[in-house]
């Protein structure tokens, strides 16, 4: 078991790759051997009963790949332009909050594995290591995920920081306003350990709503905080930087905050974390591309535990996808070694599925590629949880 974080822990062991390791899936299912169980419980759970989380991989499982024969795909690649960037392959690495509860070195070694494989990583607000340390980790492929904070001065000092550090884009997340607790979690006993913290909030005042208005309830009163779309103009109006918008999933929304002028959205129900209830991201998927038309940046995240998922997210229209999870269960069973192995096996696993369904470059993929089918015997998202 990966020991817990703290100043006065001896040294983690050097990382290394255990046996068993054959495909991206493989880290899913070795992390339990190797976190703690109830930080492993918080990480795989989704809010409420995991609802949305459980139906996130089920989607994917409505889905065929369709091989196709004799293709030349010789000249094949999965170089991606994303926003316009330049990316060697469609995926980064989701921002996914106190990485420290998988490794000691959290998000340091994530960086590292961003690095080593040409990777963007998206940080999060809520790391526990500073977004400066982090930066100094990974290389230029670095993205700032940025939760609005009550004041709009701790949000612009975020933004400032991220922008000092040299990140290349804000993407802010807006599905997630209030977090219900997981049952999974509550049941496993999930407490936050003191050890690991918000690093990037430290030096915060509190600040507190003012006063409930007679009857109006816990729950809107805990939304007094919450942003508005005034507060995604203020925040567009701050910074030079591209700001995408994370947790899209009604296509109404995708073409307002296309004609809000945001850079691009990331389709996601925040890995099954947010409204439980709420649809598969893979299920919205093609409604949202539909509705913001070709060619306009779209992301994706939910779900995806292998380079086949990534191909079937990529047929319904996203241009590039975020790993959430999976990077959590490779940093916990071998650090930063583990994360780029992670990595290199999604994009392994991606390309066999190109070659064999006939498509040399991302822009082949489409969803012809596709065959819907009925989930006729039991899958592997049955067998296994988030
Ligand atoms: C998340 N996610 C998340 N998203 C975000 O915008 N900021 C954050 O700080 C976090 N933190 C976080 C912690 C944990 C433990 C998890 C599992 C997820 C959501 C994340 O970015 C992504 O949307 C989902 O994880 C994608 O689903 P999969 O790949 O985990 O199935």
């Amino acid at each position: 078991m990966t020991p817990a974080l703290s100043s006065t822990a001896p040294p983690p062991p050097p990382d290394r790759i255990p046996p068993g390791v054959h495909g991206a899936l493989d880290y899913a299912l070795l992390a339990p051997k190797h976190m703690d169980a109830a930080h492993h419980a918080y990480v795989a759970g989704g809010s409420g009963l995991g609802v949305s989380a459980q139906a996130n991989r089920r989607a994917f499982d409505g889905w065929a790949v369709l091989p196709r024969l004799l293709r030349d795909v010789r000249h094949g690649h999965v170089r991606a332009v994303v926003g316009g960037e330049a990316w060697e392959h469609p995926l980064a690495l989701a921002p996914v909050a106190f990485q420290a509860l998988a490794h000691p070195h959290g998000e340091i070694a994530t960086a590292r594995a961003a690095e080593a494989t040409g990777t963007c990583l998206v940080a999060s607000t809520l790391s526990s290591r500073t977004l400066e340390s982090i930066a100094q980790a990974s290389g230029p492929a670095r993205w700032f995920q940025l939760y609005f904070q009550p004041r709009r001065e701790d949000t612009l000092q975020l933004v400032r920081r991220a922008e000092a550090a040299g990140y290349r884009a804000i993407v802010v997340t807006l599905d997630a306003a209030l977090q219900t607790a997981g049952r999974q979690a509550l049941a496993a006993g999930f407490r936050m350990p003191p050890t690991c913290v918000a690093e990037n909030l430290r030096g915060q005042a509190p600040v507190e709503p003012p006063a409930p208005q007679p009857g109006q309830g816990r729950v809107f009163h805990a939304m007094h905080f919450a942003p508005t779309w005034a507060d995604l103009d203020w925040l567009m109006a701050q910074t030079h930087l591209p700001v995408w918008v994370k947790g899209v999933l009604h296509p109404e929304d995708a073409t307002a905050l296309q004609a809000r002028g945001v850079a691009g959205i990331v389709v996601s129900n925040h890995g099954g974390r947010g409204l439980d209830g709420a649809p598969a991201s893979l299920q919205m998927l093609p409604a949202v591309r539909a509705a913001v038309g070709p060619g306009w940046p779209v992301l994706f995240d939910g779900g995806i535990r292998s380079g086949t998922d990534v191909f079937k997210a990529l047929a319904l229209g996203a241009d590039a996808v975020l790993i959430g999870r999976l990077q959590v269960y490779a940093l916990a069973v071998a650090g930063a070694l583990g994360v780029a192995h992670l990595l290199r096996l999604l994009i392994e696993e991606l390309q066999a599925c190109m070659a064999l369904a006939g498509c040399a470059t991302l822009a082949d993929i489409g969803p012809g590629a596709l065959v819907a089918q009925p989930p006729a015997f039991p899958s592997l998202s049955e067998e296994m949880p988030c």
